[in-house]
């Protein structure tokens, strides 16, 4: 279903999004990403993120883009090969099963809600980031239940972009478990979360409450 969703929305995709590049650019500033680190953009969509990125790790750092979707993998794909950027790897497929060549200092979980709600992906994504590696999650969240706007609002969005509204109240749950020191940034926009934590040491898993 969600290669469906996204094989008629890839050619309208950035349009969509451009009202939230403020989130973008906070949930990016919240990694801390240095020169020369590698970075993962788990579900990289189109590939906004990557000039962002890049002005983190510098030229001789490494983004690697994993995206399931051929067409907005297609358009990510363009987009690193008209700005001639040598240091961005895109792997077509899914998440659970992407052929991740590299431990990672930091990953990125933009919008992501279908892939947050798959524990055998996180595990994958986790066991390709360094011990203490930086990981940003940011996405729709349910409002407190009086804010009926909203919620009206997170409900349409999430119906149009996730394929379950399960998790919703705390998207980030199953990723917490693999992170320590899990704090929310503001977003500053009602209905969309910012959190950021840093990777476990190998095999242990923790329950975290934000
Ligand atoms: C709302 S878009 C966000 C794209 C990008 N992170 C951004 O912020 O612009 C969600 C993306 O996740 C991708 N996706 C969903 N499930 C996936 C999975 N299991 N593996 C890889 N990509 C997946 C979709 O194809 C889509 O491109």
């Amino acid at each position: 279903m969600a290669l469906a969703q996204y094989r008629l929305r890839a050619r309208f995709y950035d349009t969509q999004l451009a009202a939230f590049e403020p989130v973008r650019r906070r949930a990016i500033d919240s990694l801390q990403l240095k020169r020369g680190e590698t970075v993962l953009d788990v579900g990289c969509g189109t590939g906004l993120s990557f000039e962002p990125m890049r002005q983190g790790v510098g030229p001789r750092g490494h983004i690697v883009g994993i995206e399931q979707s051929p067409e907005m993998a297609e358009l990510a794909r363009r987009r690193v090969s008209q700005h001639n950027w040598h240091n961005v790897t895109l792997v077509n497929a899914p998440v659970a099963t992407a052929d991740i060549a590299c431990q990672s200092d930091a990953a990125l979980f933009h919008f992501t809600h279908d892939i947050l709600r798959q524990r055998d992906g996180i595990r994958h994504v986790v066991r390709h980031l360094k011990p203490g590696a930086r990981v940003v999650a940011a996405g729709l969240q349910w409002s407190a239940p009086w804010d009926w706007l909203t919620n009206g609002l997170v409900l349409m969005a999430a119906m149009y972009s996730t394929t379950s509204l399960e998790g919703l109240a705390q998207p980030w749950s199953h990723l917490a478990q693999h992170l320590q020191e899990v704090q929310p940034v503001s977003s500053s926009i009602n209905g969309v979360y910012i959190i950021c934590g840093k990777v476990l040491s190998k095999g242990s898993e923790v329950a975290h409450h934000v």
